[in-house]
């Protein structure tokens, strides 16, 4: 019933995917491997090209249930640009949408992928439609953003559990009626228990056995014993003579009783709960029917992110090899160019800092302003080898032997 579909965007992807005209000025795609990749050709995904844009890109296959069967979304995405603010994730839609119009209200039965936007905001989002409402994933799922390529994988089976993992490892796992609110909670506190009044939840006490000891001086101040009534006071007319008050040498404080672990600690009081009488288990959530078009409606505020190796099976093994067989075989590469990538950046920065001082110095000294036009021609000579990336023979040459893996696979509807 359900089948395979799978996308690795070699070519022909024009006529595959639909630009929404919903608005008129949504962001473009672009296939390419983008800056640094594990293999030129094969690495092309959809890349957004325009930063602060809405994105609306989709693509039809045949349509599915995936009632009894189970459900894998997986796709893999790589933020090169190092994201700030965008959306990386999938939606799936019924085959009622009309492509041509998607946009970002369009009903769709489920979206999933990382989300990011600000600092410390960077989330998988499980969104899953049921009974005409759109339920979020309760458990956070923090996604990765660095700038590899990532695999999102997730897996909806016919028992009513989930699994989301990211580059083939859980990440998590569960029952879907336990982490989105789809249905009242099974449980609720029982409305008619009340804490007993003489519940006892203080853990430590004062000791009622410790008493003030007789000689406790708890007086700070007191009369100076030298002061004398001066011979002259009035009662009647000056009041009751009270001499000076001077400091209590013996004076040991307020006293207080020690405090001991209460031996009638009855612990925290938990209130019971009862079945709760609004609950009603349904087994058809997350039943989706007409399962037809999977679509990228995202906005991103600098673009640049990678989509690629879009994969709907009913096969959780076949996609995780699916999984390791693209991402997999990768990834190692691809960081090591990244990193080469970032480390020629970061010269290129340095020696341009460099320059513009060293002008900026000369500038100083020379007021008559001689030699500006001969230091331009200095830097304009200086491209280097850096900020090419390498064509690469060499990567081809360590892939080679992994070669069209999947080959069969591509594109199948
Ligand atoms: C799913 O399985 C149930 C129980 O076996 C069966 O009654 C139902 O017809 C099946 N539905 C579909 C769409 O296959
Ligand atoms: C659901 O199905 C999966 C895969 O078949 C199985 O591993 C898991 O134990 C099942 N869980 C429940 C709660 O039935
Ligand atoms: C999910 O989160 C909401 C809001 O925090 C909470 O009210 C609800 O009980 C949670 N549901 C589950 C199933 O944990
Ligand atoms: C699925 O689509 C077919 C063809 O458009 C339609 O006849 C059928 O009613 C749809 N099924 C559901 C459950 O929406
Ligand atoms: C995927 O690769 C991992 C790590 O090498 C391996 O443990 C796992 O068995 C592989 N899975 C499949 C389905 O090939």
């Amino acid at each position: 019933m359900c089948c395979c579909f799978f996308l690795c965007f070699l070519d022909g992807w024009k006529k595959r995917w639909v630009e929404s005209k919903h608005q008129p000025d949504y962001g473009k795609f672009q296939l390419t491997a983008g800056r640094f990749y594990a293999d030129k050709e094969k690495d092309k995904g959809l890349q957004t090209s325009e930063d602060a844009k809405f994105y609306a890109l989709s693509t039809r296959f045949k349509p599915f249930s995936n009632v009894n069967e189970t459900l894998v979304v997986q796709f893999s995405v790589k933020h090169e640009q190092g994201i700030d603010c965008g959306g990386g994730y999938v939606k799936l839609f019924p085959a009622t949408l009309n492509q041509e119009d998607m946009h970002s209200e369009s009903e769709y039965y489920i979206m999933f992928g990382p989300d990011i936007c600000g600092f410390g905001n960077n989330k998988v989002q499980v969104i899953l439609h049921y009974q005409g409402k759109y339920h979020e994933n309760n458990k956070t799922i923090k996604c990765r953003i660095n700038k590899d390529t990532h695999l999102y994988t997730l897996i909806i089976r016919p028992n009513a559990t989930y699994e989301v993992k990211i580059d083939n490892q859980q990440v998590a796992a569960g029952e879907l009626e336990d982490d989105w609110d789809f249905l009242p909670p099974r449980k609720i506190k029982d409305p008619y228990a009340r804490k007993p009044r003489k519940w006892d939840e203080r853990l430590q006490i004062e000791d009622p056995e410790d008493k003030k000891p007789e000689d406790w001086e708890d007086s700070e101040y007191i009369p100076d014993p030298e002061a004398k009534k001066p011979a002259d006071w009035n009662e009647a007319m000056d009041g009751e003579w009270a001499g000076p008050l001077i400091p209590n040498v013996k004076y040991k404080g307020q006293w207080k009783p020690r405090i001991i672990d209460n031996p009638n600690y009855q612990g925290e009081w938990i209130h019971p709960e009862i079945d709760n009488p609004k609950y009603k288990p349904d087994p058809t959530i997350c039943h989706y029917y007409n399962i037809s078009v999977l679509g990228l409606d995202l906005w991103q505020v600098k673009s640049g992110s990678i989509f690629d190796n879009f994969l709907l099976t009913n096969d959780e093994e076949f996609a995780e090899e699916v999984g390791n067989n693209t991402w997999g075989l990768r990834k190692d590469i691809e960081k090591q160019w990244r990193e080469l990538h970032e480390e020629m950046e970061k010269r290129k920065q340095e020696e341009e800092a460099r320059q513009k001082k060293e002008k900026e110095e000369e500038k100083k000294d020379d007021i008559w302003g001689l030699e500006e036009e001969e230091n331009e021609e200095d830097s304009e000579e200086e491209p280097g080898n850096d900020g090419q990336m390498p064509g690469g023979e060499a990567e081809r040459a360590f892939l080679h032997k992994n070669e069209e893996v999947l080959v069969d696979q591509k594109d199948e509807l």
